[in-house]
């Protein structure tokens, strides 16, 4: 029986219809670094997004938050990969630009997620409204020191857009809202708690009157704490961001007054959701703004704030 071209020519779509469903997708996710439990909080919502969605993920980021080199590095050897998809969070604004360009080049669809990039071949950005972040931190010091006093804030790095952002936000608010508040020094602690703790020892020393401090990520956070313990800085209002145990006993001591704190599971688990909606065709918002909250000793123990900060993390086994 003679089989036309054209029955045969289906029968091979099917197949290969097939062939592509039988592929299970990877997706890469690519932090900034992977010391802070900031990180571990992304990787665990990556992971249960990956199980739910029936995808593998593939976690690499480089140790350190500066490691330039090493984030593009893994760009490249995810692309060489063939992963299906990319989740990044760019070290730098501009040093990241080239990866997530080759990335969208090879039609690997790449998610942005925690920290901005400049450059629009990205599909989608899953990250907290930084700016506001770093607005609320400056209402709530404002707050807690009646408007008025001297200030100091714990920066992380030049060219992190996610910090960068909080760090304007909360510039913005004292300069606009709060002309009796100054802030009298600013000094980046390179997203390492001990280069954090060593600049807050040198803003302590350098301005004694010192009446707050706001540190804009988990490490300048560790540092500006463990800068109050060793010169009894104990008067200076702290106003921290991020969380970790470490943060959360801080804050229960008094030594920090609060912290504006993430979503990162939400996050991991956004960005893997999106990328996958991506792969299957649907359409996905270019921007995906996750709210920042304050959390202090009279909320830190609200069911919701528990299940934010304290996100489970039996993904990751
Ligand atoms: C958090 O602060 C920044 O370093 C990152 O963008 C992340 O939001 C990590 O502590």
């Amino acid at each position: 029986m003679l089989i036309s071209r054209y029955v045969l020519a289906s029968l091979a779509l099917i197949a290969l219809a097939g062939c592509h469903r039988d592929h299970r997708r990877t997706v890469a996710v690519i932090p900034k670094g992977s010391s802070h439990l900031y990180w571990q909080s992304v990787h665990a919502g990556a992971a249960k997004a990956g199980k739910e969605l029936n995808v593998d993920i593939v976690w690499d980021g480089p140790p350190g938050e500066t490691d330039y080199a090493g984030q593009l590095q893994i760009i490249d050897a995810m692309i060489n990969r063939h992963v299906d998809a990319i989740a990044l969070a760019p070290i730098d604004r501009k040093a990241m630009v080239s990866g997530v360009d080759r990335a969208a080049s090879q039609h690997i669809p790449v998610i942005i997620f925690d920290s901005a990039v400049d450059t629009g071949s990205y599909v989608s950005m899953v990250a907290t409204d930084n700016y506001k972040a770093g607005q609320l931190g400056a209402e709530r010091l404002a707050k807690i020191l009646g408007g008025k006093g001297n200030v100091a804030m714990v920066k992380v790095q030049p060219g992190a857009a996610s910090t960068e952002a909080r760090e304007k936000g909360f510039e913005d608010v004292m300069a606009k809202e709060y002309p009796d508040i100054h802030i009298v020094d600013a000094r980046f602690g390179m997203a390492d708690v001990a280069k954090s703790l060593t600049v807050s020892e040198n803003i302590l020393t350098a301005h004694p009157d010192l009446d707050g401090i706001f540190a804009s990520n988990e490490s300048s956070t560790m540092g500006a704490v463990q800068a109050l313990k060793s010169r009894h800085g104990e008067h200076v209002k702290l106003v921290g961001f991020d969380w970790s145990p470490a943060l959360a006993a801080d804050l229960k001591s008094g030594l920090i007054d609060s912290l504006v704190v993430q979503d990162p599971f939400k996050m991991g688990y956004l960005s893997v959701v999106t990328a996958i909606d991506k792969l299957n065709g649907k359409a996905v918002p270019k921007s995906q703004p996750l709210p920042a909250r304050v959390v202090d000793r009279n909320n830190m123990n609200d069911p919701d704030v528990q299940a934010q900060i304290n996100p489970d993390m039996k993904y990751l086994q």
